[in-house]
């Protein structure tokens, strides 16, 4: 049993230069959203935090590519996640802005606090500085070669291949994201926090406390970072977007984002603690109170390492119980990309499946990326909603209700003496949500929800297995102990489902009229949750299937996109040897128009064509069967080389050539003058 009173739970910020994908849900905002639900199911007193992390180079580089100001972005993004989230029941107590006056201030006394009690290294070094951009290039304003693992797309302050956390100086090969050049050294002055004095306490903590109950996934890395020896970070940058260096006299520089960010969890908390009139404080600083971070791999660094320096510098709050950090999910085989649109966007989602939050939540869940990188496909989204939320979980509540509505006018009938099966059955009943707890604890949400479905499954056979419908006809007292049973069963998939699909818990908990139970109400004797006489309301349907068109036109969205990043990714073919002016000028190109046009038998590529060149008809066998249907060529204007010899093809003889362009490989277009008239158009140079 844990000792907390009180849960807070803080899910990563997200940077605001994008809207959010699959990979963000399954990764930080589903497991903390089902923690959340979860814990306040159990009647603890929980804070839920999050917000939009505004700072930093990402913003800066979006608004340069938009041509509009950091602000615009991180306005318009801050709406459009923080719709994302509420429409998919992501239950924040709070969803904040690191632009808020209230982080700014959080942020700066939290940094004037260090500064004081002489927390920082002051040091004027070299930096790297791009001269053409006249920017100081640190975080994502550099790439180069992680020192660590070679990754040669790591950025200045991380590498996101391997996780470390390195200063820009680092790099190996480093070169400017802005321009492309080789920076120079320009020296300047910044505070850095000396993270080697706090290895001996992050050891104690982490390496010799958290050994049994951290992840292995974070605990190895913390541990392996740790061992490497940590060195000291800068936390402030010469930049002009984010929160000024609370130092007199100091211009022009900004705490680090990831400084900052982190703070942004404790200011959230305040703003929340402000509008409910409550004290922020007990939230970070008592020692009933558990700190959990939910994050991606990649902030593994910050969460452990540096935000809990920063936490025991200052001296007055507690360190997180835990940080159950997730690897990637993968969409499709492929490494998600918000660049290449390859991803699924959750504002996009909601418009192909409207109402369907609760799949989306489950079926990422059912693949969360707890233990190694997962793979979500549109096929086993499908296979997940048809053969599991609608045959099983689905189907059990639809027989009971549509059943109870058409025996007993929707009444919970009196039970009679329970059988051996009724018996095994409830007591299976009251495990499984034991069952459920104890993984939600351990942070193993796809085993918890597999467990949740097993109430459903345990329905599903107790119904099958007792077949109330035959029953009816020759013994219509037992099918009210049956009814009675599957009652109690639908009443505890009920309570155990609603930090997993939210969405269908509203929809359940007011066809089953039940809307105060919590998870005190589920007990070793599960038999007595919905009593007789209680009445249910109308029966409808959870779920619906999914069919193989609505499957088809995800996947041809993913092709789509996987076509043009192709385009944008081909090389141009290397330039041919030089020729002379009088080698082109021997190469006779005319106008045509093609007469006609027909399949060459037993080819896949070949038409055999009719050209009017005007002075003759020429017949010319072409290679764009794959690209041309016969029908839709007639009328074309075409380029034709006249004077190239005349060649047997497959036994045709072709007498010219069609002059084409390849667009992408295979994928071929006609070279066509713009001008409509035929003419005998000769080649000039
Ligand atoms: O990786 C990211 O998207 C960061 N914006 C996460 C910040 S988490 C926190 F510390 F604020
Ligand atoms: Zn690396």
């Amino acid at each position: 049993m844990s000792k907390h009173k009180r849960y807070t739970i803080t899910a990563a910020l997200p940077y605001t230069n994008g809207s959010v994908h699959i990979g963000h849900l399954a990764g930080v905002y589903i497991p903390a959203d089902i923690y959340a639900r979860y814990m306040r199911l159990k009647g603890k007193d929980v804070l839920f935090v999050c917000g939009s992390d505004e700072h930093g180079v990402p913003i800066t580089i979006k608004a340069k590519k938009e041509g509009v100001t950091p602000q615009q972005v991180v306005d318009k993004y801050h709406n459009i996640i923080k719709t994302s989230f509420e429409d998919f029941g992501i239950s924040f107590d709070n969803y904040s802005r690191t632009s808020d006056e209230i982080h700014h201030n959080t942020a700066s006394e939290f940094f004037t606090k260090l500064y004081d009690n002489d927390k920082f290294i002051e040091q004027t070094t070299d930096q790297l500085y791009d001269a053409d951009a006249k920017q100081f290039l640190a975080d994502r304003f550099v790439v180069g070669t992680c020192p660590k693992c070679g990754n040669d797309e790591s950025y200045g302050d991380q590498c996101e291949k391997c996780g470390t956390s390195h200063n820009a100086t680092d790099l190996i090969n480093p070169k400017s994201a802005i321009t492309g050049n080789v920076p120079s050294l320009k020296s300047t002055k910044h505070w850095f926090l000396p993270l080697d004095k706090y290895s001996n306490f992050l050891k104690e903590w982490i390496v010799d406390g958290h050994k049994d109950d951290w992840k292995t996934n974070v605990y190895g890395q913390v541990k392996s970072w740790i061992d490497d020896g940590l060195k000291p970070r800068a936390v402030t940058r010469d930049l002009d977007w984010g929160i000024k260096v609370p130092i007199e006299g100091v211009d022009s520089k900004v705490l680090y984002v990831w400084f900052d960010a982190p703070i942004g969890y404790i200011s959230a908390t305040k703003q929340w603690a402000e509008q409910q009139n409550k004290d922020w404080e007990p939230y970070w600083k008592d020692e009933d109170t558990k700190l959990v971070h939910f994050i991606g791999k990649d902030n593994i660094v910050f969460h452990c390492i540096i935000f809990p320096a920063m936490l025991k510098a200052e001296g007055s709050y507690i360190l997180p119980e835990n940080v159950p950090a997730n690897e990637f999910l993968n969409l499709e085989g492929k490494k998600l990309s918000t660049s290449k649109n390859w991803a699924v966007w959750l504002d996009q989602y909601l418009i192909d499946f409207p109402n369907k939050q609760d799949v989306l939540r489950y079926s990422l869940t059912s693949i969360a990326p707890e233990t190694k990188d997962s793979d979500f496909t549109w096929g086993d989204f499908q296979t997940k909603n048809n053969s599991e939320l609608v045959a099983i979980f689905g189907n059990f509540i639809n027989r009971v209700t549509v059943l109870t509505h058409k025996y007993y006018e929707g009444i919970v009938p009196k039970s009679g003496e329970f059988t051996s099966i009724d018996l095994g059955t409830l007591s299976k009943l009251a495990e499984l949500p034991l069952e459920v707890d104890l993984l939600i604890e351990k942070y193993k949400f796809r085993d918890a929800q597999t467990a949740m479905m097993s109430i459903a499954r345990l329905g599903n056979k107790y119904l099958a297995d007792e077949e109330p419908w035959k029953k009816m006809k020759t013994d219509p007292e037992r099918v009210k102990t049956i009814m009675y049973v599957a009652l109690q069963i639908s009443t505890v998939l009920a309570i155990v489902s609603e930090p997993f699909l939210p969405f269908t818990n509203q929809k359940m908990s007011e066809m089953l009229n039940i809307n105060n139970l919590s998870w005190s109400n589920l007990s070793s004797d599960c038999s007595k949750l919905m009593h007789e006489g209680h009445t249910i309301n109308k029966a409808e349907l959870l779920f619906e299937k999914i069919e193989d068109s609505q499957v088809e036109l995800q996947t041809n969205k993913l092709e789509e996109s996987k076509k043009l990043n192709e385009l944008a990714n081909e090389k141009p073919e290397p330039i041919k040897p030089l020729i002379e002016f009088d080698d082109f000028s021997k190469l006779d190109i005319r106008i045509g128009t093609i007469l006609e046009a027909s399949k060459m038998a037993k080819t896949k590529k070949l038409l055999i064509l009719k050209v009017d060149m005007g002075m003759e008809v020429r017949q010319i066998v072409s290679g764009i069967a794959h690209c041309f249907k016969p029908e839709d060529i007639i009328g074309q204007k075409v380029c034709v080389l006249v004077n190239l010899e005349t060649k047997k093809i497959k036994g045709v003889e072709s007498n010219g050539m069609i002059l084409m362009t390849e667009l992408s490989e295979g994928n071929l277009d006609f070279i066509s003058p713009s001008s409509l008239s035929v003419s005998n158009g000769k080649t000039v140079g």
